[in-house]
């Protein structure tokens, strides 16, 4: 007969497990985190069932927990509840984020700490830059995100990070220029070894929605589109990565992830840099809300679509994945 038995090679776990191709293990995963101020606090996100705003007390019994299971390294953002239109406090050397790196480099010093460099969260209008000629009527919002000014702010948080020991910043404002203008700032203050890891094709997505919540940060007036990338694109997404390689990014960043696996394929084969790719807060929450129309197949659902969704990011060439699974997902791959 003219035809290949190829079920041969998928007879058995054992032969399966033998010849599968992608492996997602601990040392691939990034834990993002929401710190707070106060002393042993904890708030749900409705959005996102098991992701809580958290002090840094308990930030710091819930990295001691994840590094028990392997994990390596943390992204961290601030909560802060004292926005301006500048947002100044993004910079402060006592604010939320930078007292919380300060906490995890000198309790977990192992824990590799990457820090969310963008305004977003700080200012009162909710973008990611310096809002300038603002005029709105009933229809129409007029403003302008003014590049370089914003540049100068991001340089400056970076540097508040850097001073605060993390091991990585990671500018995610979109703003041209960021990647260049960070190192430049990190180099001339004697951050040589501080690294970038570049939001460098970050798309405008609806999959963000579950974090605005957490982090009270959605545009009061119009959108993202003019710093986010519009997803109908791929090129443009290989245009931005290869010049935040060349302005110095030490890790490029694709995001969201799933919906976008063209992007870190496309990327892994053009560029020799590490990839990490962005399991964003929609994608979980899609999850969380799927498996829990499961009931009491909820959790075995959820073992096999999360290992399913974080093999298919690594498998499209993701070297590393940013991803609020990834506590649960060790637990799986420690057999708990
Ligand atoms: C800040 C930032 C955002 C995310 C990471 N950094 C939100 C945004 O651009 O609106 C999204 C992460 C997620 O959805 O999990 N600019």
């Amino acid at each position: 007969m003219e035809f290949v038995r190829l079920r041969k090679n998928r007879r058995t776990q054992q032969i399966r497990d033998l010849l599968c191709e992608t492996k997602v293990s601990v040392d691939d995963l990034i834990m993002p985190y929401f710190v707070i101020d106060g002393m042993n606090k904890r708030e749900q996100i409705t959005s996102m069932p098991s992701i809580e705003r958290i002090s840094i007390d308990n930030l710091i019994r819930d990295i001691e927990k994840i590094r028990n299971l392997g994990i390596k390294a943390v992204l961290l953002f601030g909560i802060c509840d004292n926005k301006d239109d500048k947002g100044t406090e993004s910079f402060s050397s006592a604010g939320t984020i930078q007292r919380a790196i300060k906490a995890v480099k000198k309790q977990i010093k192992d824990m590799v700490v990457i820090s969310d460099v963008c305004l977003c969260g700080y200012t009162s209008h909710g973008h990611c830059g310096i809002v300038e000629e603002h005029i709105s009527d009933s229809d129409h919002q007029n403003y302008i995100i003014n590049n370089d000014k914003t540049l100068e702010i991001l340089a400056k948080i970076a540097l508040s990070h850097a001073e605060s020991g993390a091991d990585f910043v990671a500018p995610s404002a979109m703003m041209d220029g960021q990647v260049r203008f960070i190192r430049d700032a990190l180099d001339e203050n004697g951050f040589h070894n501080v690294g970038i890891l570049a939001y460098s094709a970050k798309y405008a997505s609806s999959f963000y929605a579950p974090f605005r919540e957490a982090l009270n940060s959605a545009p009061q007036f119009g959108d993202r589109k003019t710093y986010q990338m519009d997803f109908r694109n791929s090129n443009e997404a290989l245009r931005e990565i290869k010049e935040d390689i060349k302005e110095g990014a030490d890790i490029v960043m694709i995001k969201p992830a799933l919906s976008y696996l063209d992007i870190i394929f496309r990327a892994k084969h053009e560029f020799n840099i590490p990839i990490a790719g962005y399991n964003v807060s929609g994608e979980y929450s899609m999850v969380k809300a799927f498996c829990q129309t499961y009931e009491e197949r909820c959790q075995e659902m959820e073992k096999s679509l999360i290992s399913e969704i974080l093999i298919s990011i690594k498998r499209a060439g993701a070297d590393l994945i940013i991803t609020y699974h990834a506590k649960e997902f060790a637990e799986y791959l420690v057999g708990k």
